[in-house]
This record gives C-alpha cells, structure tokens and sequence, in this order.
C-alpha cells in the first residue's frame, strides 16, 4: 500500500528561538530556527524581549521554512504548534499564529508538549540515525530542562525523576557566569574542560532523594570557592580556567551518570535517548560511550539541530497525532506548565 503523503507545518515559540519547519511524514524538509540574540547582553533570556523578537521573527521563520522545503500553503495537511512548557508570552505568539494559520487554511491544528517533542525527535527519519524501540529512557537536558523520563509507547511516557531546582544548563551557565564567561556559557565550559584536569577541584555532589536532581547548591558552591581564591589571587580565574571548567564538568557529569544509573538499575531498561542542547556536551558523550561498554547500554542522541530548541521535533510528535486524529480544538490555549 503507498502511504499516504502527509506535510505538517511546526512552529516552535517557547523559550527564545522561533523556530518553523515542514515535514513530509517522518523526514524533515525544512527546519528554520531564528535564535534571538539580544538576551547575550542580559546574561540569559528576557521574557518580554522573547516574546518581542518571537513577533518579528514568526512571519519570516515560516515563509522560509516554506520556500525551503518548496511547499505552497495550500499542500499542507496540517499545522502542530508548541502549546507548551515554557515561557507564556513567547508561546502565545506562536498559538495564536498557528491557530489563525489552520484557521485561514481549514485545516487540523495540533497542539504539541514541547517536553515530549524533545524525545520524539528521536523518530524523526534521519540517515545514520537509529531509533530507540519501547521501553526506553529519555534523559533530557538543556538550559530549561532536566528530567528522566521512562517512554513505553509514542505518547505513554513517566517523569521518574527531574530538577528541584536549576537546570542542568542553567548550572553550566551561572558557572561560567561566575568564571567571567559570556551567555550561554556552556559550551565554552565544554572547551575550556577538554584541555584542563578535571580533579584539579572537588566540588561537592548534591544528596537529592531517588532520581530527582539539584544543581543550586552546586553554583553557591563554584561561587565562593571563585571568591575565595580571587581573594587570596585576583589572577586566579585566569591562571586556573582550564583546570576549573574540567572540574564543574566532570562534577556535572557524575550527577547526571549517577541518577542515570540508577534509573537503569530501577527499570532494567537499558536503551537511553538523550535530548535537549547540552547534550552537546563532550564529558556527556564520553561518559554515555563508556556506559555502553560498561554496563551495555544503548545510547541514542540526535542530529545536534534536533536536539536544542527546534520545530523540526514539534513536527514529529504533530505527525504523529496526526496519524491518530489527535487533533486540537480551536479554544486550545498556551500554557506555561503541561506535563508529559
Ligand atoms: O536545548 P537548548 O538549546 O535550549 C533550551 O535551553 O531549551 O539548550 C541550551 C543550553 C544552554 O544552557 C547551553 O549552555 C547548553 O545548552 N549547552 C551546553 C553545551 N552546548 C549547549 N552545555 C554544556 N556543554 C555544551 N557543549
Ligand atoms: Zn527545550
């Protein structure tokens, strides 16, 4: 049987990129992502300024994802939005544009769980791309997420541990905040990491109860431990830096393996999706590829452009409703918290 030929339009709008992307089924056509940079000068994301930039940017991002993938309105089937978790004003931008869109067209209009999106990007036909199979773990982790989640099915997924408090970006980010370095900081903790020792410094790993996860002590931590040898040496920074991000990683990471570890004991799954921007992250993936030959773990992580903020993932998870008719009504609202 020649399967039917289905074009989601996706439009991702929930923290600071805004993001549209075509899909022809499974396969991406089109993935546009405009990253907002006016929140570098504020050292992280603005709410107001967010949804500002969402508003500029959601008509050029969707003509463009459109003329990428060579597609005329009229040939879509239907358009999937993120509803939510995130940041209100910048959702609604995206809501209220995909509602009118579908509206304007007559066609279906699927609301889209930004979190689970993050793990169904994992489907998405990608060559040189394995997919998970049921049961798995999804580990999740960006500047606004931290959760580990059991997925038994498409859309039959369990939180079974996540952040109290920070996330594990924003851990990497107020760290290099304290080192002097520019937002996001992140990936430059990653550069720095790769060419220092990382038992230089101890710093200590929270006590958190089963599989949640705490990152603010560990920034108040980083905090004095930077102001009392800036004391004692206003050159410290400076001389140690390599040294210092080695160290924040590698304890980053041994939170993260911890609780990863302890989720596979629990559920006897042993199959690992990984999601979310700091995933990027080379002690990570060190530590994952170790795991594999370790304890035998399969460990799967996207195509980067699907693994941060992006529609592309949103439009995945819309196919997906779409083949089961999941579709929405037009009184759907944006909502800042909405569980998987
Ligand atoms: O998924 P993402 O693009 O956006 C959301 O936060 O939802 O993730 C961005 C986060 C930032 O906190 C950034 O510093 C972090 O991912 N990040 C990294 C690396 N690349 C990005 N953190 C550590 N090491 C990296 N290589
Ligand atoms: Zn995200």
């Amino acid at each position: 049987m020649k399967e039917q030929k289905t074009y989601i339009l996706a439009i991702e709008s929930s923290c600071d990129d805004t993001s549209a992307a075509v899909l022809l089924n499974e396969k991406v056509l089109s993935n546009v992502v405009a990253t907002q940079k006016i929140h570098e000068e504020y050292g992280g994301v603005v709410p107001e300024l967010a949804s500002r930039a969402h508003q500029q940017n959601i008509v050029p991002v969707v003509h463009m994802a459109l003329d990428k993938a060579n597609i005329g309105k009229k040939e879509l089937s239907a358009i999937a939005f993120t509803s939510g978790p995130g940041l209100l004003g910048s959702l609604l931008v995206g809501t209220s544009f995909a509602k009118s869109l579908a509206l304007g067209l007559q066609i279906p209009l699927i609301e889209v769980n930004h979190m689970q999106a993050h793990i169904l990007a994992h489907f998405i036909d990608e060559d040189g791309f394995d997919k998970p199979s049921f049961p798995f773990l999804a580990m999740t982790i960006s500047g606004g997420h931290t959760q580990i989640i059991r997925v038994d099915s498409y859309f039959d997924m369990t939180v079974i541990g996540e952040t109290i408090d920070d996330a594990v970006g924003e851990a990497f980010d107020k760290s290099a905040k304290i080192l002097g370095l520019p937002y996001p900081g992140g990936p430059l903790i990653d550069k720095n990491a790769r060419e220092g020792n990382p038992r230089a410094f101890r710093f200590p790993k929270p006590k958190v109860d089963g599989l949640n996860f705490s990152f603010s002590g560990l920034k108040t931590s980083i905090l004095y431990f930077v102001q009392k040898h800036t004391a004692e040496d206003p050159g410290f920074i400076g001389e140690n830096l390599k040294d210092i991000c080695a160290s924040i990683q590698y304890t980053i990471v041994n939170i993260l393996m911890d609780k990863l570890r302890k989720a596979v004991k629990e559920t006897g799954i042993k199959q690992i999706a990984i999601g979310g921007g700091v995933s990027a992250n080379s002690g990570i993936r060190e530590a994952l590829k170790a795991g594999e030959k370790k304890y035998g773990w399969k460990t799967f992580i996207p195509k980067f452009e699907y693994t941060t903020d992006n529609a592309a993932m949103i439009g995945i998870t819309g196919y997906l409703k779409y083949r089961e008719k999941d579709f929405s009504g037009h009184h759907v609202t944006a909502k800042a918290r909405f569980k998987v």
